[in-house]
């Protein structure tokens, strides 16, 4: 009985999406920073084409399971992942499999803009360079700024260094940057948090744009942003019960339906403000 009630509680907990649309399927038993479980329990599907956004409070493992989908946190000294996470038919944290390769075929742009000090232009060319790209880097270059909607304002400027633009554009910067290699799967990490409103609405709208070719999972701690842009959203909480501070999926669904209908208390508790 306690079986039954607790596989109907992890059924309702991720809703069923058709296997052939899951690009990425992270299943995240546990994550581990050297002794501290960080985060338990959570199923992730990330949608081909979509937007999957990750909400919750603070310390809840948003960014650790973003993170942990392009092995990004295997440069954490005392980072353990168990689970799997599957990606066209293969578990990336596989032995054979090389970390590099993951993050070439799944791209990231975190919270701060991080364009490195070079020219726009060699920002944008920095990753075809090292996958020693041969073919036309101009074009590459032009298609990669206006995919992050930024060529028209920066097409005269190219020489210029990539610090020299403002916050919003230095992010679009970062975006074309990760964008420029055509991975399959873009992370972002709250990429809108050290922007005003107007940078923020460009970003949402690029996002939209870029789920056309892409498919894009976003950290955020904007609930509209969340509505506004993703297409399933997982809710994550942490779980103070058994003495630690361990994060774990609540419950993931389509937006409009996590938001309109949530299945757990919690998640209207926390979509209520109730808590943060
Ligand atoms: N490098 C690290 N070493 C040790 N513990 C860490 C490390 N990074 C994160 N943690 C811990 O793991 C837990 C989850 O952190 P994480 O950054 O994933 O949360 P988050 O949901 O992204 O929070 P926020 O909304 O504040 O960004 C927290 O308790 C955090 O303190
Ligand atoms: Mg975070």
């Amino acid at each position: 009985m306690l079986m039954e009630a607790q596989s109907q509680q992890q059924a309702t907990k991720t809703h069923q999406y058709d296997a052939a649309d899951v690009v990425l399927d992270c299943q995240a038993k546990q994550i581990f920073y050297s002794d501290f479980l960080a985060v338990r329990d959570s199923h992730v599907p990330i949608v081909k084409n979509k937007i999957t956004g990750f909400i919750g409070p603070s310390g809840c493992g948003k960014s650790t399971v973003l993170k942990s989908i392009n092995r990004m946190n295997d440069l954490i000294r005392g980072f353990r992942f168990e689970g799997n996470v599957h990606f066209h038919g293969m578990d990336i944290y596989d032995k054979k499999v090389d970390p590099v390769s993951v993050r070439r075929n799944i791209g990231m742009v975190f919270q701060q803009p991080n364009p490195f000090s070079m020219s726009i232009y060699e920002n944008v060319a920095f990753g075809l360079r090292l996958n020693r790209y041969k073919g036309d880097m101009d074009e590459k270059v032009e298609k990669a700024l206006r995919g992050a909607a930024l060529w028209d304002e920066v097409k005269n400027k190219l020489k210029n260094n990539g610090l020299s633009l403002s916050g919003g554009q230095q992010q679009r910067l970062c975006i074309a940057r990760a964008i420029a290699t055509e991975p399959q799967v873009l992370l972002m990490d709250e990429p809108c948090s050290a922007l005003d409103p107007i940078a923020t609405r460009q970003i949402e709208e690029l996002m939209v744009q870029l789920k056309e070719r892409f498919t894009v999972a976003i950290v955020t701690h904007n609930m509209q942003q969340a509505q506004r842009v993703a297409d399933q959203t997982a809710f994550f909480a942490v779980d103070i019960s058994r003495g630690g501070r361990t994060g774990y999926l609540v419950e993931m669904a389509p937006t409009a339906e996590l938001f309109s209908n949530p299945q757990e208390e919690l998640t209207k508790e926390y979509l209520h403000g109730e808590f943060s």
